[in-house]
């Protein structure tokens, strides 16, 4: 080394690995959680939240790292264990692996799952977008790629919809070949019984979608793929001012089905909250960015609301309201309503200089936060109900808050009734700021361990 590269100054790195977004370079298991407050005994199963890790300690962009799960066990008033893994994709094993071979043929198998992780019909699933499920056991160890016995035949995104009524999974992958969107649905036994190719116009980043009782809704918006970004490394998708925004609405369980598109104003989401039939109307709730990522990905600004938009399926007619003028994000609801009429919602939320989780009361058009200051920073939480038939804001909301004091992570339980503090399960070290997670109760617990 020269010594003018001795005295050349370091570059500051990118914010997604600094701070308590930078990777953890160790993976642990550890028993004897201290813990603040009382743990509900109802709280018996196990907490996992996914997250991008980067072995290397280097990755071009926050989503693109490799996938760590973080897992908390409960049972008893108690924390069992936290664990940390990786999770063993071919992306971090084989790093030379490329996902789209010369002869243009897209490699599922090939991705970093590291946006979110469910469980569905007996298995537990690392999803990331771009790429086939990673499945898991039910201690973070990785078994491998999952492909619906071969019938998968697109990516699958990381934000499947579990139907509480019919127990089905509803999912979409999308990419920058044609079919750009394709539609999928799993029973609730685990089995791909429909894929559907979805018309739309271009390759748009496809995040998330939601389902009613009735219907599956896409949103096709103006991020679009651009090749000279692709071939620059970076986040390969753009807003396009002249792509048009529009939500599409396709019935359930009907093979061969397309959607109806409606137009919407130009916009960007990554995260509905829920959506549901009102009669002749389908009502969405997400949360909104007015737009994103103008030229390239670095051009982002933290100011999704929360907006409604009530699609009229007999007259074609669209409403569009805003619901809060405060930047959220990671909305989420409990899981026994999704797709269903629901009264309150939850997110993350920044309200000035207090990081709060808030709660909506979409009914009374009121909400409540629970705020956390200027040093302690959640991020999403899930909702665990108390009971089956627990009123719909009786339970908790539960996930991992950061200490910038302490510089290491809590799993914080919350009272969702009046977002009061319950407990805090005090973990040794941090948990990097993540992505999505996901509470599995016992009974779903034993039936994945009678599994692997
Ligand atoms: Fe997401």
């Amino acid at each position: 080394m020269s010594s003018t590269e001795e005295l050349a100054p370091k570059k500051k790195p990118p914010f997604h690995l600094r701070g308590n977004y930078a990777p953890v370079q160790e993976e642990r298991t550890d028993t004897g959680l201290e813990i603040t407050g009382s743990l509900p005994p109802e709280l018996e199963g196990l907490y996992l939240r996914n997250g991008a890790n980067p072995k290397s300690g280097w990755s071009p962009h926050w989503f693109a790292g490799d996938g760590m799960i973080h897992g908390v066990r409960l049972a008893d008033g108690q924390a069992s264990w936290y664990r940390n893994r990786w999770v063993q994709t071919r992306s971090l094993n084989e790093p030379k692996a490329r996902m789209i071979g010369d002869d243009g043929v897209v490699d599922y198998t090939i991705g970093v799952n590291n946006t979110h992780v469910v469980d569905h019909a007996g298995k537990i699933l690392a999803l990331v977008e771009s790429s086939f499920p990673c499945e898991l056991d039910s201690e973070l160890n990785t078994i491998g790629p999952y492909d619906y016995d071969g019938r998968l035949n697109s990516a699958m995104t990381a934000h499947p919809k579990i139907c509480p009524v019919t127990g089905e999974m509803h999912f979409f992958g999308y990419g920058f070949f044609e079919p750009y969107l394709t539609y999928h649905r799993v029973s609730a036994d685990g089995e791909l019984v429909q894929t559907e190719a979805i018309d739309v116009p271009g390759p748009t980043m496809v995040h998330d979608f939601s389902i009613t009782e009735t219907q599956v809704i896409f949103m096709d918006l103006p991020v679009v793929f651009d090749l000279d970004l692709a071939m620059k490394g970076g986040m390969p998708y753009a807003w396009d001012d002249d792509y048009g925004a529009r939500v599409g609405v396709m019935p359930r369980g009907v093979a061969g089905a397309q959607p109806t598109w409606f137009d919407v104003d130009p916009c960007y989401v990554f995260h509905p909250l829920n959506s549901f039939d009102d009669g002749d109307k389908v009502v969405i709730d997400t949360a909104r960015y007015p737009e994103l990522w103008r030229s390239q990905s670095a051009d982002f600004k933290n100011d999704a609301a929360l907006h409604r938009w009530t699609l009229d399926l007999s007259t074609g007619g669209v409403s569009e309201a805003a619901l809060d003028d405060r930047d959220i994000e990671f909305p989420r609801l409990p899981d026994s309503l999704v797709g269903l009429p629901n009264r309150f919602g939850y997110a993350v939320a920044s309200f000035g200089e207090s990081n709060s989780l808030v709660k909506y009361d979409l009914e009374g058009d009121t909400s409540s936060s629970h705020d956390f200051g200027t040093q302690r920073i959640p991020g999403e939480a899930v909702f665990i109900p108390r009971s089956d038939s627990a009123a719909e804001d009786n339970g908790w909301l539960m996930g991992y808050v950061y200490d910038k004091a302490t510089d290491r992570s809590d799993l914080v339980v919350l009272d969702a009734a009046d977002m009061s503090f319950t407990a805090a399960v005090h973990l040794p070290v941090r948990v990097p700021f993540g992505f999505h997670g996901t509470w599995i109760d016992q009974q779903r617990l034993d039936a994945i361990e009678a599994n692997d």
